[in-house]
């Protein structure tokens, strides 16, 4: 399945089941919310949806945002999956729907609408903290079940892997997310999902947006209980097209190929030019897009992203080093 039609399933499966679709905001996020340098989820502009200040256009709706995320920039051209710059499909309830239908539409959209083998599919969901004063999520656990989710493939993670916040303050809630076991040729017997290996592949989170996160850590309950989904696109054209790495869909390859002509190295001759063939197709797309947004290059905030993803993608590793893999 080519990627628009992975982005045109999920929208119009959000849409038969009464949601909106709302277009793609800026990679800036708007002069009040001043949470993060970029928007690094769909959630991010609906934000005043979720807090209760503002009346959403509808109380569902579905989109696919552009995102930015720096946190694991390094970790860019290394592995098969992490990415700067990608899309998020979402689909979003305020104060309607909750867990329950969240849930099914998950697993519905999966099975039926992209055809994974429900077999493959594990699920991790929040296993409680005691710093916020919440227990496992024992609701979202008895849902799974119903399902038909066995309990072996229902994972229960901390509060770093399943509680979901966009920045340091601001809505957030605990989440469940879904990952499909690509099988032993991409790690090994004992992995689960939450470790960093590429066997399982997480590809949807659900988050059950509930509170609303104080400077000082605190949690005040939002007005209403609200859904927040996000689904990588790139990560589900990996699944569905059949390639070990994002870098091998529809999304990347044309970049890839470029690249390739343009050196006259091949993706996979060495470890090195695959790391940098990698860089330079996440990085330009990541820098084109922030360029389209407004973003000039500088030496802070924004502008200094942009000039570290150009930087590092105009020497990702020397041209003399590549050839010497040869
Ligand atoms: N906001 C959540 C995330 O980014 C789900 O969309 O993972």
């Amino acid at each position: 399945m080519k990627s628009d039609q992975i982005r045109e399933t999920f929208l119009s499966f959000f849409e038969e089941r009464g949601h909106r679709r709302a277009p793609s905001a800026s990679l800036i996020p708007p002069p009040d919310d001043t949470s993060t340098l970029l928007t690094v989820a769909g959630m991010q502009p609906f934000k005043a949806y979720f807090l209760g200040r503002e009346t959403p256009p509808a109380d569902r709706l579905t989109s696919s945002q552009t995102c930015f995320r720096t946190p694991d920039i390094e970790e860019v051209g290394k592995t098969l999956r992490h990415l700067t710059f990608f899309e998020m499909l979402g689909n979003f309830s305020f104060g309607g729907y909750f867990k329950d239908e969240a849930i099914r539409f998950g697993w519905e959209l999966s099975v039926d609408g992209l055809g994974l083998n429900p077999e493959e599919i594990w699920v991790t969901v929040f296993g409680g903290d005691e710093q916020l004063g919440l227990g496992p999520d024992e609701e979202a656990i008895a849902i799974w079940k119903e399902i038909g989710v066995p309990d072996e493939r229902i994972v229960r993670l901390p509060r770093s892997e399943n509680f979901w916040q966009a920045g340091p303050t601001d809505p957030c809630g605990p989440c469940s997310e879904m990952y499909l076991d690509r099988g032993l040729e991409f790690g090994g017997v004992d992995d689960r999902p939450g470790d960093d290996t590429d066997r399982f592949l997480e590809y949807w989170n659900h988050v059950f947006m509930t509170y609303d996160l104080g400077e000082d850590g605190s949690l005040t309950p939002l007005p209403s209980k609200n859904i927040d989904t996000g689904m990588g696109l790139e990560r589900m054209a990996a699944i569905l097209q059949g390639v070990p790495s994002v870098y091998q869909t529809d999304l990347f390859s044309p970049l890839i190929d470029l690249a390739e002509q343009m050196s006259g190295l091949k993706y996979d001759s060495t470890p090195e030019a695959t790391r940098a063939m990698r860089i330079i197709a996440d990085h330009s797309r990541g820098m084109s897009f922030l360029i389209a947004a407004g973003v000039v290059p500088s030496n802070e905030d924004r502008g200094y992203i942009l000039r570290r993803v150009m930087r590092r993608a105009i020497q990702p590793v020397s041209y003399t080093h590549l050839r010497a893999h040869e």
